[in-house]
């Protein structure tokens, strides 16, 4: 936790510009300054960072946000390390609340780290150092292992008996409780402690920053399980880590691309014929973690399956994954029951350099994939559509919504509203009026709430005009009456609204449509504000009458299928009032045809 002052602080002493400045050019077009978005490939900028306002929004993808919203997505920062980033920048001392925990964790993380660091250079002297490492050695040989790899990678022995490892702890005067908690070791009596590997090939696992996480082992003999992993532990979580990163990460920087493989040795086998931006899941299926971490260094993600029915299976299973991580994804295709590592070192570096070529866009994979999974019957294809309907509504970026649904309609002909998940209806209106609509209409109402709140943050007396307005959270969505509320809080609280600020409270996708709304096009002149807000308001009032018309015109036909003649008097005399109502609204100017905003 950081005291909400000094967040404030933060925001208000850094300059958007100069922060972004940091890790793109950017170049001073009129009252904005623009740029080649980082967040996704473009060749003309549309990426707009306003310094007045304290916020940037790209016209192209629709990231948006203050400026720890870009420190958040461009460096995966959680909140409080994009502010304690920026307040770094500027000299701001941020003095976390919870403090002494926080250190006393990491004084105990650091402890572990160092008992893996021990650890591994343990079993890497047991591996080049000593007599006993001859016969793990021919094994790597045997596998085509060249020693500088096997160096470059840090590997080690675990020995025969067991007990080397403990021996060394001890001799190192290092406590044996934090190699238990690490797993590496194990308690069998009073001082009696047994070691998680022995007799394997270690291969030890680095986060992205050098420091060793946990341990792979591979048996060099035929024994049982082929290989065992460190367990969890607070330094390890494997959906989080992948096995060659650290090696890897210059080349995926410096070639813009990732290849994710499966295993420790198809890693090796890749960085030593070249292939050297080449990283491993750790016996876990691909998580959406992982592609964030990725998408750090690129967004250019391939995933290398076996062209076998698992890997095809597994391959559209990672669509979603790559969704959930913000990214769409390629996949590849080995022949049938190779894997990386047979595929390289038979056929070497360019033919496993083209099966990557020819990576497809997982959209493109899954939704064929899908279609045959469910055939072509109508039932089938309602299914698949289905499918891709659900799978489309986590995607975040709007124009790669668009992109894929018409690539859907293309491939299964169905309808493009039945791909389209109907946006998120508000409890507090006529269900009628939210649900059931095409999305076409959905959006169009979203963009009269958009209109309205980009006009509130244009002029300030159109927050009072907002405020007077007794049905509000009627009218608009909870969505955009959480934005408005926020507003209406800021201007009481500082006097004005200021942009940057409510960004704040929001997640990195609404903060981004908040963001676009302040940059889009300020066509209407200041003294046109008032009256465009007072439309927009009549339209939103309209929408909910009539929302309302039709669930009581509903009632009152259930009423007398029921011949409950009490009830459908009282929903006809409310019927009534409700189309008064509306027929004063339709009095009033019309809502201009052109949309505002
Ligand atoms: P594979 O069984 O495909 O083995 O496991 P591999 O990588 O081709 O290994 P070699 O070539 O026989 O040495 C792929 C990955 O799955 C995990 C490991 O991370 C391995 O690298 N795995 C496999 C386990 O965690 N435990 C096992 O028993 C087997
Ligand atoms: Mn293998």
């Amino acid at each position: 936790m950081i005291a909400e002052g000094k967040i404030v602080e933060v925001r208000e002493r850094a300059s958007i510009v100069e922060v972004i400045s940091d890790h793109l050019t950017l170049k001073k077009m009129g009252r904005n300054y623009l740029g080649l978005c980082p967040f996704h490939a473009e060749k003309t900028p549309s990426f707009t960072v306003n310094e007045e306002k304290g916020i940037f929004h790209c016209f192209g993808c629709g990231v948006g946000g203050n400026v720890f919203h870009f420190l958040m997505q461009y460096e995966h920062l959680t909140f409080p390390e994009a502010v304690e980033r920026v307040g770094k920048r500027y000299g701001i001392p941020l003095e976390r609340l919870d403090r002494p925990a926080a250190r006393k964790e990491s004084e105990e993380k650091e402890a572990l780290y160092h008992i893996n660091e021990r650890a591994a250079a343990y079993f890497h002297e047991m591996l080049f150092g000593r007599p006993e490492g001859k016969r793990p050695l021919e094994y790597l040989k045997a596998r085509g292992v060249q020693e500088e790899l096997a160096r470059r990678f840090y590997l080690g022995y675990a020995t025969q008996g067991g007990q080397g490892l403990v021996a060394f702890l001890k001799k190192e005067g290092l406590p044996l409780n934090h190699a238990i908690r690490l797993g590496l070791i194990g308690e069998r009596g009073p001082q009696r402690y047994g070691e998680k590997f022995f007799e394997r090939v270690i291969f030890p696992i680095a986060n992205a920053a050098g420091k060793i996480v946990g341990f792979g082992g591979r048996v060099i003999n035929q024994g049982l399980p082929k290989y065992l992993n460190s367990a969890e532990t607070p330094l390890f979580r494997k959906g989080a880590t992948l096995y060659g990163l650290f090696q890897a990460k210059e080349a995926i920087r410096e070639q813009d691309r990732v290849v994710v493989v499966e295993g420790y040795l198809d890693v090796l086998a890749l960085h030593q014929f070249g292939v050297s931006y080449a990283v491993a899941t750790l016996g876990t299926a691909l998580t959406p973690d992982h592609v964030r971490i990725l998408a750090r260094y690129t967004k250019n993600i391939i995933a290398l399956f076996d062209g076998d029915e698992a890997g095809r299976k597994a391959a559209a299973r990672s669509f979603e994954v790559f969704i959930d991580g913000g990214l769409l994804g390629r996949a590849a295709f080995l022949p049938g029951g190779e894997d990386p590592d047979s595929y390289i070192r038979s056929r070497g570096r360019e033919p496993l350099e083209s099966v990557l070529e020819e990576a497809i866009p997982l959209a493109d994979y899954t939704f064929t994939w899908l279609e045959e999974q469910h055939g072509k019957s109508i039932e089938g294809k309602s299914r698949t559509a289905q499918e891709i309907r659900r799978l489309l509504a986590k995607v975040r970026n709007p124009f790669e919504v668009d992109l894929l649904v018409r690539r859907a309609v293309d491939s299964l002909g169905v309808r493009e509203e039945l791909l389209r998940a109907p946006a998120a209806g508000g409890p507090a209106r006529p269900a009628s009026a939210a649900s059931s609509r095409p999305a076409s209409v959905q959006a169009r109402e979203d963009s009269v709430e958009r209109s309205l709140v980009g006009l509130m943050f244009r002029v300030p007396s159109v927050i009072e005009q907002v405020e007077r307005e007794a049905d509000l959270e009627r009218l608009v969505s909870p969505k955009w009456n959480e934005v408005i509320q926020k507003i209406f809080l800021e201007r009481r609280q500082r006097g004005q609204a200021n942009p940057a600020e409510i960004a704040q409270g929001f997640p990195v996708a609404q903060a981004s449509e908040i963001a676009a709304l302040l940059l889009e096009g300020e066509g209407i002149p200041d003294e046109e504000c008032e009256n465009a807000a007072a439309d927009c308001l009549a339209h939103l009032r309209r929408r909910y009458l009539r929302g309302l018309e039709r669930d009581l015109r509903q009632a009152i036909r259930i009423a007398e299928e029921k011949k409950d003649e009490k009830t459908k008097k009282e929903r006809m005399l409310e019927w009534q009032e409700v189309v008064q109502k509306e027929r004063q609204l339709e009095r009033r100017r019309p809502v201009p045809k052109t949309e505002i905003g």
